[in-house]
């Protein structure tokens, strides 16, 4: 029997309290007491996984370019905040066991390039958490990722992901064998709450920030809350 989901997910990684998929933000994550933290992941132009959200260098650090354009050799060097680097998923992985924590990773494959990301991120999830005490959740919104994940990783629980889940929500989660439904909070609508419900979905809902809402939320039923304010919520 697989332990219960934390209600609280730290999102990209350390929320708003240091800088986004980071290995410091995971760190701080745990230090605050949660149990559970989130990242992006997506291939280098060499085809290593690192976590990062968006597919341009930009915003998150002081390089520019395409993620999947940019050699390891470039990428690496780079500022992703407070003197952070960009880490590799492997090493992510391995502070998250190291910390006991429950890691969701979600395969964010640059446009064009799902197959190839759910590939290397799922064969690595197999092998990096391989007898570990505990076992990631990966989620993707790209169905074609959670194919490739269901197919190449089976014996890991997987996520399917949505902004507003579709009327075929259930269907797709079904085909995908994905364990749980995560979606927008703000387009959760009582119909698809109550079809999860009675199909024994858990049903986590990104990105709560507010008291008021995330009391609403598990009121209503739901399993757990991804949340960028760290300081806000116990963990
Ligand atoms: O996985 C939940 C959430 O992280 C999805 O949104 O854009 O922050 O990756 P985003
Ligand atoms: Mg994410």
């Amino acid at each position: 029997m697989r332990p219960p989901l934390p209600r609280w997910i730290a999102h990209r990684g350390g929320g708003t309290l240091a800088p986004e998929n980071t290995l410091a933000g995971i760190r701080l994550a745990a230090s605050l007491g949660y149990k559970a933290v989130e990242f992006d992941v997506m291939l280098t132009a060499d085809g290593t996984p690192v976590l990062i959200h968006d597919e341009t260098l930009e915003r998150t650090t002081n390089g520019g370019g395409s993620v999947c354009a940019t050699p390891d050799s470039q990428l690496f060097v780079l500022d992703a905040g407070q003197g952070e680097r960009i880490p590799r998923f492997v090493d992510a992985a391995a502070l998250c066991i190291e910390l006991g924590l429950l890691a969701n990773v979600e395969i964010k494959p640059a446009t064009g390039h799902d197959v190839a990301t759910a590939e290397v991120v799922s064969r690595l999830t197999v092998d990096l958490w391989r007898g570990a005490a505990v076992q990631p959740l990966l989620s993707s919104f790209s169905l074609v990722a959670l194919e490739v994940a269901r197919d190449v990783a089976p014996e890991i629980r997987s996520g399917i992901l949505f902004e507003a889940p579709p009327a075929d929500w259930l269907a797709e989660l079904r085909h995908l064998r994905a364990f749980s439904l995560h979606c927008d909070a703000k387009l959760l609508n009582d119909e698809v709450l109550a079809e999860a419900q009675a199909h024994d979905v858990p049903v986590l809902c990104y990105t709560v920030n507010s008291e008021k809402q995330a009391k609403m939320l598990f009121a209503r039923g739901v399993s757990s809350l991804f949340t960028d304010r760290l300081d806000l919520f116990p963990g």
